[in-house]
């Protein structure tokens, strides 16, 4: 069997594919940008890098959550240079005052009699396409994008062969018992790739291994439709030290106690299921060769009220792992100037299934797949 090969070493550093990359497939896909339970309150926004935009992601007085392209209709001062805070009353812009309301309409502006013909109706933000699905914000700059579901579903069931098996998790139940944030000096395509296969695990995760023997076979994060990874025997919980208590997560069966399962939600979302947490890695292209990663540890509110909480020993297996893998996507970076890559690399058995990532990729950019 001839190996399927990797994009050609310019597609990781050029800014022209990224730029494209931008417009063409983030601009044109749902979006992971962050979590709904962090902006609880009317007035409470956050900023988001996304397609090429800053968008202002903002909760409106009615409780709706909704964004908005992060630029004054007026003379296209940027409304918000904070990553997050509260907005008050109306969204104003320091430059000229003109001001809006929480759900974008133009309420303010100092200074222009009635008279005018200041067409307010047509100055409000621009709105982006803003669905949350289990707790989390999606946007989309499509035109008329379908349901952010029929983007996620299919991949569920790729992964799982149903949707129930996910469902049972409950992760739009969850919160964050921890969170830490990365940034990687390497393009966002390689971070993906990385995480889609387990051929590197053996070589550069030994305490994820030593918790989860099968990936040293080096087969995929992805594994076999519908099945998980087993923990090593020996083990009671996914902590570094093998021990730990924590209750299950209340939806899952006997049969889900000892399991792992990790999956990539493209473009930009990686899943990983425990039978007592969830940890979930939020990727932003910040550059052709940047990128960062927000990774947040997940459990039950109930696990994180309780006193004495402490998520140290559990954070602590992926935290190594990330950097771990950080270290091997920036160490990949060096590479892809290199006239040794000019024509791209190749996947080999256990990383064949890459080849549907590169395709996507090449399908969004409108170039041959
Ligand atoms: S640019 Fe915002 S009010 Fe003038
Ligand atoms: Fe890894």
């Amino acid at each position: 069997m001839a190996f399927e090969t990797t994009l050609p070493g310019r597609y990781f550093y050029d800014p022209e594919i990224f730029a494209r990359e931008q417009s063409c497939l983030f601009g044109q896909m749902w979006t992971c940008v962050g979590r709904a339970d962090a902006l609880p309150n009317a007035g409470d926004f956050q900023t988001a890098e996304f397609a090429g935009e800053s968008v202002l992601i903002v909760r409106g007085r009615d409780d709706e959550l909704r964004a908005f392209l992060n630029v004054c209709r007026h003379r296209g001062a940027r409304l918000s240079l904070e990553p997050c805070g509260n907005t008050g009353p109306a969204i104003q812009c320091v430059y000229h005052a003109w001001s809006y309301a929480l759900d974008g309409r133009l309420i303010g502006a100092p200074n222009i009699a009635r008279d005018e013909s200041l067409d307010r109706d047509n100055l409000g933000l621009v709105p982006v396409h803003l669905q949350v699905w289990e707790g989390l914000i999606w946007l989309s700059l499509a035109d008329d994008p379908p349901p952010v579901t029929a983007q996620l579903e299919p991949a569920l069931l790729d992964r799982f062969g149903e949707l129930e098996k996910f469902e049972r998790y409950g992760v739009g139940s969850l919160a964050v018992g921890k969170s830490i944030t990365y940034e990687i000096d390497a393009n966002w395509k390689l971070v993906v790739e990385n995480f889609m296969e387990c051929y590197h695990c053996a070589p550069i995760h030994p305490e994820l291994t030593s918790l989860l023997p099968e990936f040293r076979q080096g087969t995929s994060y992805q594994g076999i439709v519908g099945q998980g990874t087993a923990f090593a025997d020996e083990i009671d919980a996914f902590t570094l030290s093998g021990q730990g208590e924590r209750a299950m997560l209340p939806g899952l069966l006997p049969s889900d106690a000892r399991l792992y399962y990790g999956f990539v939600l493209w473009p930009n979302l990686f899943v990983n299921l425990l039978p007592d947490h969830v940890i979930l890695h939020t990727l932003t292209p910040l550059g052709p060769e940047r990128s960062r990663v927000v990774c947040d540890w997940l459990f039950t509110p109930e696990e994180i009220a309780r006193p004495g909480f402490d998520p140290a020993d559990t954070v602590a297996v992926f935290d190594i792992t990330n950097r771990q893998d950080w270290d091997v996507c920036e160490r990949t970076q060096l590479g892809m100037r290199s006239r040794a890559f000019v024509n791209g690399g190749l996947y080999v058995t256990n990383e064949q299934h890459i080849a549907g990532f590169r395709d996507l990729v090449l399908e969004r950019l409108g170039e041959r797949v």
